[in-house]
């Protein structure tokens, strides 16, 4: 399964970057505004900051209007993907982009019939909104179910991107069902790291560690 940050705060990206457990990046208006800095030098950053596709997304909602934006996005840089939303205008604008190899994400996706239209129209990526299912009380996590079995039902190359995760469990139980990608926050990816038994383990080796240290001194930078 492929991790994606969602975030478009360069120094977070980085700090996973470095780990290379990163495999790309995904952006939204809320987040480029949440930085509150020039969005396009913002994502002309993050595309040379990291190695795999980074989605940026459209804010025209008429088709003209979301091409004129998608085309000069795609030039930023050859990981660029452009997210699109899931309208009408939107999928018309997919169907262009992907004729003349643009990749798309396919944004704010709640059904798993706008997963399969999505992907008729030649998506590259579709985004399944879990967590904001979740928030209207409907569990999210059956719909990532859905959209995987339906893609493989039909072998249909569109990779399934699980979007608005919220906590690690999201992503175990979309990593069981098979979804392609999943778009981290950064803090999210924080938490996966940790475990109370790491830390209480970790605790023990070096205290048993200190007492030894005190008989014979050395430690194993010394080592020859
Ligand atoms: C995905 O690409 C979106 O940017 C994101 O996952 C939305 O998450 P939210 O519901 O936490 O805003």
């Amino acid at each position: 399964m492929k991790f994606f940050i969602d975030s478009a705060n360069a120094d977070l990206i980085k700090k996973f970057i470095d780990m290379n457990i990163v495999d790309g990046v995904t952006t939204n208006p809320s987040l480029l505004a949440k930085e509150g800095k020039d969005p396009i030098e913002q994502v002309k950053k993050i595309l040379k900051l990291v190695p795999g596709p980074v989605s940026i997304e459209v804010v025209a909602t008429e088709y003209g209007a979301m091409l004129s934006e998608a085309r000069p996005i795609s030039k930023l840089g050859k990981n660029a993907v452009v997210k699109i939303p899931m309208t009408r205008d939107g999928m018309r604008a997919v169907h262009t982009l992907s004729q003349e190899g643009i990749k798309t994400n396919v944004t704010l996706v709640f059904s798993a019939t706008q997963a399969l239209i999505a992907a008729k129209a030649g998506a590259t990526y579709v985004s399944p909104f879990v967590g904001r299912l979740d928030d209207i009380g409907t569990d999210g996590m059956p719909l990532i179910s859905d959209i995987v079995q339906i893609f493989r039902n039909y072998s249909i190359k569109t990779q399934v991107l699980v979007a608005s995760v919220r906590h690690p469990i999201h992503v175990v139980e979309a990593a069981k069902l098979g979804a392609d990608v999943a778009t981290l926050p950064p803090d999210v990816l924080d938490k996966m790291f940790s475990h109370p038994l790491t830390d209480a383990g970790l605790k023990k080796f070096l205290d048993d560690w200190k007492t030894l240290q005190k008989q014979y001194g050395d430690d194993f930078s010394k080592a020859k």
